[in-house]
Formats: structure tokens, C-alpha cells, sequence
């Protein structure tokens, strides 16, 4: 089963995925725990060349189709691979929802255009299931500040951008109800982990 993880800046997915994880395994499921962008040798040279903050000259086009440079290689070197092994999870931090969000809601662009490159990156893999993490965008963007996480190009955007991609996860989310699950983020690291437990629980 492949389940995806997508929300604002802070809104805790690697916590909560490396937890989650845990959990899992001690259910005796195989479980195997990648990320976007990234997750394959290719995959994180390309997001070390979309995150370098001085990279400030990058057009957005150029941004969407390193990405799905990133996302097409994850899809066909890890997740097709194990889609199918039994009792086995994949676990990912961000997937094609983030570009949606990001690219799309953030930067506003073309969003039709951005489900054609998403299809072609990933002939047409979506996720069974994907959670939000949902948190407020000042809030969110203070907990990275805290806890002296890395900054990335994107996390030079204003806080109206981050709010775009806020209500943006909101309506995608909406569009598609049985596959996204709301969580609430804006909790404490054990509240927001029972939460997640009960809805995958129900789920498996
Ligand atoms: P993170 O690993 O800390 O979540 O950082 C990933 C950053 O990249 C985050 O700011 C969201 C951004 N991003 C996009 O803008 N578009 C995408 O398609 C993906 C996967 C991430």
C-alpha cells in the first residue's frame, strides 16, 4: 500500500512518518520510508539543486519539471518495485500533491498543465491513501524556526504564498474525500500520533 504524507511548512510529516513507521513494523509490516523531493541517489542530487537558496534565478517551470525529474525516478526505482510485495507499506513525504500545492495553488500555475506532467512523471501513480497534516501557516513556520530545521528556497516565500498552499491542500483534499485524510497538526507530537493510528487502523 502506498500512502503519502502532505501539508504546510511545520505542519511535522517526518516526525510523525518515522513514527508511524515504527509502528507499523512492530505490526509486522514491511514498511518502507522515502521522501519527495528525493528518495533515490538521482532524487536527492536534484533536491539539493531545488533547495540551494541561492538558486534564486530558478523559473518556475524550471522548478515543476525538476521535481517531476525527482518524482519519475522515486516512482520508477522504489515505489512501482514494491507496490505490489506483500504486507509491504510505502511511506512518503510529499508526492505529486505537494506540486499541485505548491506549483499550483502557490505559484499559481496552470493547474490542468500541472496534472499532465504529474501523469507523464508518475504514469499516472496516485496514492491509496494521502494524510493532511493541517497547522496554520504562521504556526507552522515558527515550529521550523524552533526547532532549527534547514531552510529552503521555498521557505523564502511570504506567508501569503504559504497560506495559498494552505487553502490549496484544503480544496484538493475536498476534491477527493476517500482519498485524503485530515489530521489536525497543530497538536502535541503524541495527540497528532494516536490520531494517525486510528485512522490507519481503520484503514488496514
Ligand atoms: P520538506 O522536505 O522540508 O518538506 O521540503 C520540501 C519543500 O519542497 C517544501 O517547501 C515543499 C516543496 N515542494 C514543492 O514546492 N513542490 C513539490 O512538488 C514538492 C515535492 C515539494
Amino acid at each position: 500500500m502506498f500512502i503519502t504524507f502532505e501539508g504546510p511548512e511545520g505542519s511535522g510529516k517526518s516526525t510523525q512518518i518515522k513514527l508511524l513507521a515504527q509502528w507499523l513494523r512492530e505490526r509486522g509490516y514491511a514498511v518502507i520510508v522515502t521522501r519527495e523531493p528525493g528518495g533515490t541517489t538521482i532524487g536527492d542530487q536534484i533536491r539539493h539543486v531545488l533547495h540551494d537558496v541561492e538558486n534564486t534565478a530558478m523559473v518556475s517551470t524550471a522548478e515543476i519539471l525538476l521535481y517531476s525529474a525527482s518524482r519519475a525516478q522515486l516512482v520508477e526505482q522504489l515505489i512501482r518495485p514494491n507496490l505490489d510485495k506483500p504486507n509491504t507499506i510505502i511511506l512518503c513525504d510529499r508526492y505529486f500533491d505537494s506540486t499541485l500545492a505548491y506549483q499550483g495553488y502557490g505559484r499559481g500555475l496552470d493547474l490542468a498543465q500541472l496534472q499532465t506532467i504529474t501523469h507523464f512523471a508518475t504514469a499516472g501513480l496516485k496514492p491509496a491513501i494521502t494524510f493532511l497534516l493541517d497547522i496554520d501557516v504562521v504556526r507552522g513556520i515558527a515550529r521550523r524556526v524552533d526547532n532549527d530545521e534547514e531552510m529552503n528556497r521555498l521557505d523564502l516565500e511570504s506567508v501569503a504564498f504559504h497560506e495559498r498552499v494552505r487553502q490549496g491542500y484544503h480544496t484538493l483534499a475536498q476534491s477527493e474525500p476517500d482519498r485524503w485524510r485530515w489530521v489536525d497538526a497543530d497538536r502535541p507530537i503524541t495527540a497528532v500520533h494516536d490520531d494517525l493510528i486510528t485512522q490507519l487502523a481503520a484503514i488496514l
